[in-house]
């Protein structure tokens, strides 16, 4: 169950980078974006492939093909390779309309873009944008502004490239030094020390003429000290060439970090967060301590919604207006309304009404509905279950495949026994009731509008509207049983004062 979206919810669309004045952004359709994602990522050393790994509520390629769509490309390829059931099947569900390549052995980045090509026909006439499936941290503006930039130079090639504090493992540009004009990329294992000195690196994100890209990746070679057709050695190709090749300078570093290993997933991880809360923070939404805050991309608040710390924020997950969530809570696909508590709870598929308070520790699992004011207290789990308006399930309980009325109080340590061991079955509770503590629910049964039930019942008949059901065995007390099984106990002595003190009414 998704949360019903209303309007006026303000998204936490990331905030871009400051655009920089005077950069053409481009109004053109590319003819393709390529996106590659065929490695499979040794760095990662993982069981699942490199751009299946998560961030922030989706996968590596996932954001990739998120900031490419928005440039609205006439196509879109990913090129697949290592465990390419896995990564095709994964594009099926999140973007069913992309095209795939197949790069049965990985020869490099260059040989990926020409299976591409290979894929749209050979060759493209118009732009082609090409994207590692790595970087997701990337926006679709500065992809815009490459694609502008390229457009407007007339060249043959335009690469992103960025400052970065740390160069190590990027293929590092290499400029003319009189001109300052690129000249070629190489990559860091095969710079020699004074290149690897190079702070400005290739982002793995070109914009390209396609026809001279397919020219040129017939003539790119593989000795290197990997072996592989590098896509990087089309610049230096296009260059001798004759062909204008440009730079596009990101404007923030962050932006292109390519992730290889788990170190960087994690940086990743938390460059996206922090963009993700400082845009809910400038539309208004209060995040308490944004080091504990976790939230996906696909995450909304309203206005004056407050985030504790400690909080987990995942999937449709929507925080209303003036909400409170937190602390120490994790919140998958859940609706919570204007004004309610959420404290200390795990939430996953509930929607939970305007100004209803939960927890501290509640479980709410799928389908759980909560009316408003309504209250779901300390160690309660619910499943399956509508909750009207002002109900009450204050503790210890467990309530599953339920309906329950308006203003009813469901007694401490109730549970609704929903299986038979092997159906699960539907309980009714009306409005107004009063269940007393320590009930058992034997599933299917109907509680009416206005009854009682007494404390310890194990209701397994209807109960009418407005009878009190006692469903518990008799109290029989055995006298003196204390001092005839246990004499001299504790237990004993204290009962022998006990009748003492009585008999002299003392
Ligand atoms: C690459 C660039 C490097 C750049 C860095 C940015 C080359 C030769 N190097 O290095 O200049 O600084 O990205 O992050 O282009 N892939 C395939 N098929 C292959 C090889 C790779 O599809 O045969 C895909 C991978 O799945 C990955 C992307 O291409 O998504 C980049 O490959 P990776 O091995 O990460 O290259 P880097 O060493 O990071
Ligand atoms: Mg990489």
């Amino acid at each position: 169950m998704s949360p019903t979206k209303r309007p006026g919810i303000l998204r936490m669309s990331t905030p871009t980078s400051p655009q920089p004045k005077g950069i053409p952004v481009s109004a053109i359709r590319p003819a393709a974006v390529v996106v590659l994602a065929a490695g499979e990522g040794t760095r990662m050393k993982s069981a699942t492939p490199k751009v299946l790994h998560e961030l922030c509520g989706r996968s590596l390629v996932g954001h990739v093909l998120a900031a490419a769509r928005e440039l609205d490309p006439q196509n879109l390829v990913v090129v697949v390779g290592h465990a390419r059931e896995k990564v095709t099947g994964h594009l099926g569900e999140i973007d069913p309309d992309v095209r795939t390549a197949v790069q049965a052995e990985q020869n490099g980045t260059g040989h990926a873009v020409r299976m591409a090509l290979e894929e749209l026909g050979g060759s493209v006439d118009g732009t082609v944008v090409v994207v590692c499936g790595d970087t997701p941290l990337l926006t679709g503006d500065t992809l815009k502004r490459l694609a502008g930039t390229h457009e407007a130079d007339g060249n043959a090639v335009t690469v992103l490239t960025a400052e970065v504090p740390d160069a190590t493992g990027y293929g590092r540009i290499v400029r003319d030094e009189a001109s300052g004009a690129v000249t070629g990329i190489v990559e860091h294992k095969d710079a020699t020390d004074a290149q690897r000195a190079i702070r400005e690196i290739n982002s793995g994100v070109f914009a390209f003429d396609g026809q001279l890209l397919a020219d040129a990746l017939k003539k790119v070679r593989t000795d290197n000290s990997q072996s592989e057709e590098y896509l990087t050695d089309v610049l230096g190709i296009l260059r001798e060439a004759g062909h204008r090749v440009g730079a596009s300078v990101a404007v923030d570093h962050r932006e292109i970090a390519g992730i290889n290993n788990r170190v960087q997933l994690s940086e990743a991880r938390r460059t996206l967060n922090d963009r993700l809360l400082t845009g809910a923070m400038l539309a208004g939404v209060t995040v308490v301590d944004p080091a504990t805050t976790w939230v996906d991309v696909t995450v909304t608040f309203e206005q004056d919604a407050v985030v504790h710390p400690g909080t987990q924020l995942l999937g449709a997950t929507h925080v209303g207006e003036g909400a409170e969530v937190g602390p120490n809570s994790r919140l998958k696909d859940t609706q919570v309304d204007a004004g309610a508590r959420v404290i200390n709870t795990v939430a996953d598929g509930a929607v939970v009404g305007p100004q209803a308070s939960v927890g501290p520790y509640a479980y709410l699992r799928p389908g759980t509905r909560l009316g408003l004011k309504s209250k779901i207290g300390t160690y309660v789990e619910t499943k399956n279950a509508s909750i009207g308006e002002g109900t009450k399930i204050p503790h210890l309980s467990y309530v599953g495949d339920a309906t329950i009325g308006e203003y009813s109080n469901i007694g401490a340590a109730s549970v609704f026994v929903n299986y038979d061991g092997e159906a699960k079955h539907h309980t009714t509770v009306g409005s107004h009731c009063r269940t007393g503590s320590d009930n058992m629910f034997v599933a299917p049964v109907t509680v009416g509008d206005g009854a009682y039930t007494a404390a310890g019942s194990v209701i397994t008949k209807d109960v009418p509207p407005g009878s009190l059901a006692v469903a518990r065995g008799q109290q029989r007390n055995i006298e003196g049983w204390v001092a005839r099984k246990r004499p001299g106990s504790a237990a004993a002595k204290a009962a022998e004062t006990a009748s003492r003190q009585e008999e002299s009414g003392s």
